[in-house]
């Protein structure tokens, strides 16, 4: 496991809130993750984890606070942060069903062969046929890395594991900074969740920082190398993975023990 170093922090959350109605969802968070760091947000169900993730992301937009990358103010559209260095999946899976899963790792390719977001997408429900051969040819070769076994049938047949992992490789493709990962390990099989831990540790031997949330308390020890323990929207614990683990804290939000 990679430690902390003290270089500048590739991304910066400072003071988020978001409130959704009367409920505080993320109240006044923040953190770094700096090169080579995987920072675990983790907490029981309603904590706030995906809700970080949409601020972060561009998907939802926060009360307050503000998220730089690499030292710039991030705003606007979710498209304009995955071309700054932005990717991410969903907790429920955002592939096209209709699609292979090369069709849906064709659209992380936007950034680098193909150029734009809306094209990706375009080339990619015209079929492989219209797609540029580069871009085939990149999508192909990432579905092999990733053990993707089935290429060509529609994502619809494939377990939720696999379109977890299509939906990882489609982010990998980006080559992101900063990958924003929502519960991926979450009803794996183990050979789609290894290869996502390997996904997670080939971005962070690159220098670049990955976001994860996720309840599989041995993957999370496993992988991080810093850990936030949220609890209804507010930090209970910041630190070292074996440290949260033994923490009161931990012991309080999860298991509901007096301290
Ligand atoms: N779109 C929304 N509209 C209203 N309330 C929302 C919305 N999204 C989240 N919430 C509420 O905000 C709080 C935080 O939810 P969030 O989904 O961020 O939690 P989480 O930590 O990801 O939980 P889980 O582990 O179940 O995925 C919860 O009380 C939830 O009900
Ligand atoms: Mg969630």
């Amino acid at each position: 496991m990679t430690t902390s170093t003290a270089t500048e922090p590739l991304l910066e959350v400072r003071g988020l809130s978001k409130s959704y109605g009367g409920v505080k969802a993320v109240q006044d968070i923040s953190f770094d993750v700096r090169p080579g760091d995987v920072v675990a947000l983790v907490g029981p169900n309603g904590a706030g984890k995906t809700t970080l993730i949409d601020i972060v992301f561009g998907t939802q937009r926060a009360d307050a606070g503000e998220v730089r990358l690499r030292g710039r103010t991030l705003t606007g559209s979710s498209e304009r942060r995955a071309r700054q260095g932005l990717a991410r999946t969903f907790q429920h899976p955002q592939v096209a069903l209709e699609l292979t899963a090369l069709e849906n790792i064709v659209p992380g390719l936007f950034g680098r062969e193909i150029g734009s977001f809306r094209a990706a997408w375009k080339w990619a429900w015209r079929g492989l046929s219209c797609t540029p051969d580069a871009a085939v040819a990149a999508a192909t070769e990432i579905a092999a890395r990733y053990g993707i076994a089935d290429v060509t049938a529609p994502c619809g047949d494939a377990s939720l594991g696999t379109r977890r992992l299509v939906e990882v490789a489609r982010a990998m493709a980006s080559e992101p900074a900063v990958l924003l990962l929502d519960e991926p390990f979450a009803s794996g099989d183990p050979e789609s969740i290894e290869a996502i831990a390997g996904a997670v540790r080939t971005i962070q031997q690159s220098g670049n920082g990955v976001v994860l949330v996720d309840h599989n308390v041995d993957l999370v020890r496993e992988l991080a190398t810093n850990v936030v323990l949220l609890n209804f929207g507010e930090v209970a614990f910041a630190g070292p993975p074996d440290e949260c683990m033994s923490s009161p804290a931990m012991r309080e939000v999860y298991f509901g023990e007096e301290t």
